[in-house]
C-alpha cells in the first residue's frame, strides 16, 4: 500500500476568502497502488493489446484522428482559455473539500494538480520563493478582477513575508531540479510556463494544434518567458528531438489521445535522458479483473461515445501503462488512482458551460466544441461507475 499525502494547498489559494496565514494540513490519505494480479500469460496478452491500440486502427484512421484532435483544440482552446485560463487539465481537490463556485479556486486546483504530480514523482520542489513570485503575479492579475479588499491584500503581503523566512531555511539540492523539460501535448503551454518559472528550466512543448502552439508562444513572450518556454506543432509519437535530451518528460492529459500507447511511452523513454523522470497523468479505464478479457459491452459503448466527441482512440488501463513501462525496463514505476481527487472538476466545467459566457462562447466556437460539451455528463457518470480512472503513472529512466 502506498501512502500518499498531498501537499498543502498552494498559498495562492488562500487569499480568495481569507488572508493566507497558515495553510491547512490535509489528513494522510491512502491511494491504492495499481494491483498487478494477473498471470504472466494474461499480462502478455494485455500488454500486446494495450501496445497496439492501433492494430485495429489503420494509418488512414490515425491520420483522421490527428486531424480531428488538431481541429478540436484549434476550435476550443480560445473558449477554454477565456473561462478556465492557462491549464486544460483536471484540478486536484481534497476529497472532503467544499468547493466554491469560484473560477479562481478551480484554477488554483489545476496548479495544485501540477504540484501534486511533481511531488508524487519525487521531483524536487524547486525554489519556494520563486513559487511565491508566481503567486504574486497571479494575485496581481486576479485582485482587480475579484475586487479583493485592502485588508485581504495586507494579509496576503504579511503572509508573503513570513513565508519567505521559510524559504531561507530550504536546503534542497539545486542540482536535482529539472533543467530541460519536454511538455508532450502541451495545450497552450500552462504546465511549461509553470515549470519554467518554478525551476528556471528550459521547456519545449509539442501539440497537434497550430493555434495552441501560437498562443502558447505568445503567452510565453508576454510573460517574459520566451527564452525559457517554446512551443511547436509536432506528433508525440514521432517527436522531433534527439535521444536522451530531457531530464523531465511531462505528459499532462495527452496520453488518452494517443492511438498507439506502446509507441507513445517508447517515445517518452527515448527522449528522456538517463536518470530522467517521466510523468504521465491520463484518463484510463478501470483495471480488468483476473478473469476478464475485456470491458463489459455497456462500458465499451459508454467510452465510445466519449471517444467520438473528444477524438480519443481505444482506452487502456493503468495496469496496461505499468506493464508497458516495465517492458521498457524503466525504473521506480509508481501508479495511483487519483479519481477521488478530481471529482469536483467536471461538475464545475458543466456549470461554467451553462453560464451566459459559457453558452455564448460555445455557440461561437463550432460544432466540435459543442459536441465535447454534450458528453461531459458521461465523464461524471464514468467516474461514478468506476469505469473511468484518473491515473498518474511515473517512472525513471535508468542511469
Ligand atoms: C487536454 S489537452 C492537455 C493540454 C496540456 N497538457 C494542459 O494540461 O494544459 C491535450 C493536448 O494533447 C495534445 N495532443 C493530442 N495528441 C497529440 C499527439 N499525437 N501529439 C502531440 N500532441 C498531442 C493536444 O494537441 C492538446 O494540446
Amino acid at each position: 500500500m502506498l501512502l500518499y499525502q498531498p501537499c498543502s494547498r498552494p498559498p495562492q489559494l488562500l487569499f480568495h476568502n481569507n488572508p493566507p496565514l497558515s495553510p491547512p494540513t490535509p489528513p494522510l490519505l491512502r491511494i491504492r497502488t495499481t494491483r498487478l494480479l494477473h498471470s504472466r500469460a494474461s499480462r502478455a496478452t494485455r500488454v500486446a493489446a494495450a501496445a497496439s491500440s492501433t492494430s485495429s486502427t489503420t494509418a488512414m484512421e490515425v491520420g483522421e484522428l490527428k486531424k480531428g484532435i488538431a481541429e478540436l483544440y484549434d476550435q476550443s482552446s480560445g473558449v477554454w482559455e477565456d473561462i478556465w485560463g492557462d491549464h486544460m487539465h483536471h484540478g486536484f481537490y481534497d476529497p472532503d473539500e467544499t468547493v466554491s463556485g469560484s473560477g479562481a479556486d478551480h484554477r488554483a486546483a489545476q496548479i495544485r494538480m501540477i504540484q501534486e504530480a511533481l511531488r508524487f514523482a519525487g521531483v524536487p520542489g524547486g525554489f519556494k520563493n520563486l513559487e511565491m513570485v508566481i503567486s504574486i503575479y497571479e494575485f496581481e492579475t486576479f485582485k482587480d478582477k475579484f475586487h479583493i479588499s485592502n485588508t485581504v491584500q495586507a494579509g496576503y503581503w504579511a503572509a508573503f513575508f513570513s513565508y519567505n523566512v521559510e524559504v531561507h531555511l530550504d536546503t534542497e539540492d539545486p542540482d536535482k531540479r529539472p533543467k530541460n523539460v519536454v511538455d508532450v501535448g502541451c495545450g497552450i503551454g500552462g504546465s511549461s510556463r509553470y515549470l519554467a518559472r518554478k525551476y528556471g528550466a528550459k521547456c519545449v512543448g509539442i501539440t497537434l494544434s497550430p493555434i495552441q502552439a501560437d498562443r502558447a508562444n505568445a503567452l510565453a513572450a508576454a510573460e517574459g518567458l520566451a527564452e525559457k518556454a517554446s512551443f511547436q506543432v509536432a506528433d508525440a509519437l514521432e517527436q522531433p528531438f534527439p535521444d536522451g535530451q530531457f531530464d523531465l518528460v511531462w505528459s499532462m492529459e495527452s496520453g488518452e489521445h494517443m492511438p498507439d500507447k506502446r509507441k507513445f511511452v517508447t517515445e517518452l523513454a527515448r527522449v528522456a535522458a538517463p536518470g530522467a523522470t517521466i510523468i504521465i497523468v491520463t484518463w484510463c479505464h478501470r483495471d480488468l479483473g483476473p478473469s476478464e478479457k475485456s470491458l463489459q459491452p455497456w462500458e465499451k459503448e459508454h467510452l465510445k461515445k466519449i471517444c467520438n466527441a473528444y477524438y480519443l482512440p481505444e482506452w487502456c488501463s493503468t495496469a496496461d501503462y505499468v506493464q508497458l513501462l516495465e517492458s521498457l525496463s524503466l525504473e521506480d514505476i509508481k501508479a495511483a488512482d487519483w479519481s477521488q481527487y478530481v471529482a469536483p472538476f467536471w461538475p464545475a466545467v458543466i456549470r461554467s458551460a451553462l453560464s451566459w459566457k459559457g453558452i455564448t462562447s460555445l455557440l461561437r466556437s463550432g460544432l466540435k466544441t459543442i459536441r465535447g460539451a454534450l458528453v461531459m455528463p458521461l465523464m461524471i457518470e464514468g467516474y461514478k461507475k468506476d469505469l473511468i480512472k484518473f491515473a498518474i503513472i511515473t517512472c525513471r529512466k535508468p542511469e
